[in-house]
């Protein structure tokens, strides 16, 4: 086990990359199992996440490979159709599989997914979609097994919640189904665009993906294609938190603003000067942030329920007091208390967190709670005074790549090291 050590009180300076999105290319590495050949994905981050899917790939029988960003596979022969206990518990995420196995073997067994740290994950909305679309679902011990008799078949499917994963298993499933499918109320995130776009490249025919209506005209096959996944909007915006907080100046490169667009506004209100270009933000801040208004966590366009606990963070050593309200997650504060032990004042009341803005935060032993709550202690140690742990990193790395290098090339004192309490 790692932990992070961080000294506070670094300005962040100089110019980041931002790698690609985490939750674009889990489902477009789930996707290439549906195109017989080799598929190649640029800007494919190195995460543990990543590393957790290429492992159930190979598993399945394709052959995989990685350059650095660039991830190839082969999915000609797929000799497994079901997902091991182990991998499934590995990443919650696998659930997006799910689609892209039905499409290719027309069977599956995989364990029910769970809960995870932003508590009780469930599928209802992928499960009634796919059993609109001919799979015959059972649950036993766990297990889903699931079985399509003949084709998939198109169908008509109104989400109750716009659900991103449930977005995106109809969207694998329905590419190579029999007919034409429609997704109303469907998820809205670039990452849906993202994928959406990769599959159109491998030959499906796909309308409206970005909107809440999208059209699928379900195709015989789909072949491999190359494809660049996407920047990664919240690790961008994580690290923008970062340098706020910091009174730092960086240029941060590789990013898609209008993906942004719900929270450049804010960083402003918070005092932050942005200067926007087609890939680049420069932000940079001199002062003592003012506190912003309240944020409502939505599905995309609105506040993303990733940046709540990043955005918090920052707001710790505001001016005066923010109001976050998480609309997504049950149980999406677990970070609060840590934040606290850094010295920060915060209270929970239900889906409401209240940020009182305090004068200075002290360096303290804290412990990540999930992936983005980590993140969120990250920023806040920045400017904490004295030193800070952070354990159980494992969290951090789903989604950062390399925390400490980012945020070293910036100036930070920060290093990873062994957690030898953990012994
Ligand atoms: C995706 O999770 C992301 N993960 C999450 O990012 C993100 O927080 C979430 O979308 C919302 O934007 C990936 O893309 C891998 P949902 P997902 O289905 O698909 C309820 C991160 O930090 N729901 O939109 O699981 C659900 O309980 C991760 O990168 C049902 O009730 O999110 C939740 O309350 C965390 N039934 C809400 O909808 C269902 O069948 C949003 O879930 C499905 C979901």
């Amino acid at each position: 086990m790692s932990k992070l050590v961080i000294t506070g009180g670094k300005k962040l300076e100089g110019e980041i990359f931002i790698h690609g999105a985490k939750n674009s290319a889990l489902p477009i590495l789930a996707a290439t199992i549906m195109c017989r050949g080799e598929t190649i994905i640029h800007n494919c981050p190195q995460l543990s996440d990543v590393e957790a899917s290429i492992k159930i790939l190979k598993y399945l029988g394709c052959k995989v490979s990685q350059d650095k960003d660039t991830v190839t596979v082969n999915s000609t022969n797929i000799i497994n159709s079901d997902i091991p206990e182990n991998l499934m518990h590995e990443m919650r995420s696998s659930i997006i599989f799910l689609g892209a196995l039905l499409a290719r073997c027309k069977k599956t067994k995989l364990s029910f997914p769970g809960g995870c740290e932003l508590g009780p994950r469930p599928i209802d909305l992928h499960i009634a979609a796919l059993k609109k679309m001919g799979v015959e679902i059972t649950e036993e011990h766990g297990f889903l097994n699931c079985s399509v008799k003949n084709k998939l078949k198109g169908s008509k499917i109104a989400l109750s919640f716009p659900s991103v994963g449930a977005t995106e298993n109809i969207l694998l499933a329905a590419a190579s189904a029999k007919g034409k499918t429609i997704i109303t109320n469907a998820a809205r995130e670039p990452e849906i665009v993202d994928l959406a776009n990769f599959l159109i490249s491998c030959g499906a025919k796909i309308k409206g993906a970005g909107s809440d209506n999208i059209y699928i005209e379900g195709v015989s096959r789909l072949t491999p294609c190359e494809h660049v996944v996407i920047p990664d909007r919240i690790a961008a915006s994580t690290f923008m938190s970062a340098i706020a907080i910091t009174r730092g100046d960086v240029l941060v490169k590789n990013v898609e603003p209008k993906h942004l667009s719900m929270m450049l506004p804010i960083f402003e209100e918070a005092g932050c000067k942005l200067n926007i270009s087609e890939k680049n933000i420069k932000i940079k801040n001199t002062d003592r942030l003012n506190k912003i208004s309240t944020i409502r966590t939505m599905p995309y366009p609105g506040f993303p329920t990733d940046l709540q606990a990043p955005t918090m963070a920052m707001m710790t050593l505001a001016k005066g007091t923010s109001i976050f309200v998480e609309n997504i997650f049950e149980n999406r504060y677990k970070h609060v208390c840590e934040l606290n032990r850094l010295g920060a004042k915060i209270s929970v009341e239900g889906k409401v967190a209240v940020v009182y803005g305090v004068d200075s935060l002290s360096g303290a032993i804290t412990r990540c709670t999930d992936l983005r709550g980590g993140a969120s202690l990250v920023v806040a140690a920045l400017a904490a005074e004295g030193k800070t742990e952070i354990l159980d990193i494992s969290h951090i790395d789903r989604g950062y790549n390399q925390i400490e290098e980012t945020l070293k090339n910036l100036g930070a004192d920060i290093s990873r090291e062994k957690d030898i309490s953990k012994n």
